[in-house]
């Protein structure tokens, strides 16, 4: 069934909405001719662009539209800033009872194209090797204008080496429905200290030629692991097998060093996370007495950049390399107060003595389990500093802590993440002493 749609707000995707149906790639003051794909779900696909919406640009991108990866590629920059902050200005607004000036305006990324060091690729039928584009298809990108010209290199050369060593991939293995081994590639890339590493995911169906990649594209790379996903589930992690060369990535931010082992999280984008560490930093605003927890800590970018204005720093995460290396990256950097607890943050606080002056919540879009909120209620720290990726959680977890006696102090949303509807936003909570 078509029918003709006015689109108005975006949901929680960013995906347009018009009279309550979901369409992707359409924006706020389109008219557009789209069918309904799934009732139940309320989502329809794009068939025509009736009336432009004022916000629209023509992307540079030529997948735009069949790609998943940049869905708001078709707004104007400002337009996207604007619809960010506005999100975030509709979830937070009413839980500010301070002034409109603490609500800052968004950040805008320094870099608007190649500003990510991670992306993470599909393998597709016919040695494709790209994007996935909704449920199932594989689109395969050439040029990718979120990484750099270097990694686009790379995944022609991978392109390459798979069908040279017919290796196919384990979805798309047409016409039999037999699986081949290919599943994922990660490509890591430091912005700010020049180096790139390649994690190869496949499935355990055969030996991964890797010695014979890692002679191919040495010239490119500075080390390949390859790794088995046994899971069903399309992610792109697995079993570690081996390596050559470096298997991890040597990266800085804000004049601190970090390696980051081949399979744990980093922020994406190097240079606006410097900001993201400047916002934190600034509405921390430690006096140097201060013992702090820094939760879902990663491999310490957070903790470690606060290290010189504190008096002792935990960090806590469940990814034990990544903790493990949050070490290693203190001692790199001649930090003497920091030290990480390997595990779940739901069960170590249970467990964690003495008192926290400030705490720091970095969680991944989930948000912050409940049982932590419980429990960081009863810490009471002065303040919390709370950065998200998922404003929509956050929301839920602040009205949690809000029932303990915290209010927001400061809101801030970045932009991380140039043309998609992804938005970062860090909060300022604090406790009043009754
Ligand atoms: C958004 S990242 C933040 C990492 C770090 N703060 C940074 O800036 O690089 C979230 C981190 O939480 C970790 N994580 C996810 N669930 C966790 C849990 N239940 N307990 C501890 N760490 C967890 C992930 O491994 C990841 O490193």
């Amino acid at each position: 069934m078509t029918n003709q749609y006015e689109i108005k707000d975006f949901d929680e995707r960013g995906r347009g909405l018009g009279q309550g149906l979901a369409i992707p790639f359409t924006y706020p003051g389109d008219i557009v001719e789209a069918e309904l794909v799934n009732h139940r779900k309320k989502t329809g696909k794009l068939l025509k662009l009736l009336s432009l919406s004022p916000h629209r640009q023509n992307p540079p991108c030529p997948l735009f539209g069949k790609c998943g990866g940049c869905s708001w590629h078709g707004l104007k920059y400002e337009a996207q800033l604007k619809f960010k902050e506005e999100k975030v200005k509709a979830l937070f607004g009413d839980s500010l009872p301070i002034s409109p000036s603490l609500h800052l305006p968004i950040l805008p990324s320094p870099h608007l194209y190649y500003y990510r060091n991670r992306m993470d690729y599909a393998f597709g039928p016919n040695y494709t090797l790209g994007l996935k584009s909704g449920r199932d298809d594989i689109i395969n990108v050439e040029k990718c204008w979120l990484t750099s010209e270097k990694s686009n290199k790379i995944l022609n050369r991978l392109r390459y080496f798979t069908s040279w060593k017919k290796l196919k991939s384990y979805k798309y293995a047409l016409p039999n429905k037999i699986r081949g081994p290919m599943r994922h590639v990660v490509v890591r890339e430091g912005k700010n200290i020049d180096n790139i590493i390649l994690n190869i995911i496949t499935s355990d169906k055969e030996e991964f030629p890797l010695e014979a990649l890692w002679e191919k594209i040495q010239d490119l790379v500075q080390g390949v692991t390859w790794s088995i996903n046994l899971s069903p589930a399309d992610r792109s992690y697995g079993e570690t097998q081996k390596s050559f060369g470096q298997d991890y990535l040597m990266e800085s931010l804000a004049g601190i060093k970090f390696k980051i082992p081949v399979q744990s999280f980093f922020q994406t984008n190097t240079h606006q996370a410097e900001k993201l560490l400047q916002i934190v930093k600034e509405f921390a605003a430690l006096q140097g007495n201060e013992t702090l927890l820094d939760l879902y800590s990663g491999t310490g970018s957070i903790g470690l950049s606060l290290a010189n204005q504190a008096k002792q720093v935990i960090g806590v995460e469940e990814n034990e390399p990544a903790a493990k290396l949050s070490e290693e990256n203190a001692k790199l950097n001649n930090i003497n107060n920091y030290s990480a607890l390997a595990g779940r943050v739901e069960n170590i606080i249970k467990s964690l003595e003495g008192k926290f002056n400030t705490i720091i919540l970095d969680p991944p879009r989930p948000g912050v389990n409940k049982k932590v909120l419980n429990k960081i209620g009863e810490i009471k720290p002065g303040k919390i500093v709370y950065a998200s990726c998922n404003p929509f959680t956050q929301k839920h977890d602040v009205e949690i802590l809000k029932e303990f006696g915290y209010e927001i102090k400061k809101c801030q949303p970045l932009d991380m993440f140039p043309h998609t509807p992804h938005i970062e936003n860090i909060i300022l909570l604090q406790r009043e002493e009754k």
